[in-house]
């Protein structure tokens, strides 16, 4: 069975529109692919970890306290995503990369969200990956793919369907920011680029587009990032 990994963006979760039917569907959708493809699905924290993390900063807390709250949302939303899957996931959201590689099976979904601070969700998913040995991760985000430049500012700019790693390393360490936020963050890009680990980049909302990425579609939407 082919291993999975989804770095599910807080955006795509609970974005607040109508969030319980999408989950009900995201959630359906997962438990049909679960029967083919070994599915992990890190999430992200979103609008309520900016909330706390805005509050504590305006508190003057320090970067640690706020990442511990970005944390603890993360590990809320996935637990929201667990109880939306039942039976098919662990009550209990893993902590750490290795208890969530550990509680992987065939037939299983594994839910968690963020780890330490300093990392975010993206970092987590693709040391996931490697700890499990992933054959793709998804980053089902609230853009829905690379661009040559931030379309929205830009009328010029074009969706990128392929690229390589090395054009991804280019891409992040370059100074023009074209389509940098929505791509993958840098830690998690430095782990796919080190071990060739193939990332796509998806519209998270349209659970069509999903389908086709978790199942390893060349016919995608979004980017493929790969050799
Ligand atoms: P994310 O940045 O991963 O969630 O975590 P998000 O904002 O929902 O992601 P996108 O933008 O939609 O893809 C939220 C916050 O939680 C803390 C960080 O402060 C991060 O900004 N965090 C998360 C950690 O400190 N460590 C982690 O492992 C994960």
């Amino acid at each position: 069975m082919d291993k999975v990994v989804i770095s599910l963006g807080g955006s795509i979760l609970i974005p607040g529109e109508n969030d319980g039917e999408f989950l009900a569907k995201l959630a359906n959708l997962l438990k049909e692919l679960s029967k083919t493809y070994q599915l992990y699905v890190v999430c992200g924290g979103g609008k309520i970890a900016r909330y706390y993390i805005n509050t504590a900063r305006a508190m003057g807390r320090s970067e640690f306290d706020l990442d511990t709250l970005g944390i603890m949302t993360t590990r809320i939303n996935a637990k929201m995503l667990q109880l939306a899957l039942q039976e098919l996931a662990e009550d209990k959201i893993p902590e750490t990369v290795e208890e969530a590689a550990a509680m992987g099976a065939e037939g299983r979904i594994v839910i968690m969200g963020g780890t330490v601070p300093g990392h975010t969700t993206d970092g987590v998913s693709a040391a996931l990956a490697e700890a499990v040995g992933a054959q793709r991760i998804i980053n089902a985000t609230s853009v829905d793919g690379v661009y040559t430049a931030d379309p929205k500012k830009d009328p010029r700019a074009e969706k990128i369907k392929n690229m390589t790693f090395a054009e991804l390393n280019e891409m992040l360490k370059g100074d023009h920011d074209a389509g940098k936020s929505g791509v993958f963050d840098a830690m998690g890009a430095e782990i796919v680029m080190r071990r060739r680990l193939p990332l796509l980049i998806v519209s998270g909302r349209d659970l069509e587009e999903m389908r086709r990425a978790i199942s390893g579609s060349l016919e995608i939407n979004g980017t493929i990032i790969s050799d």
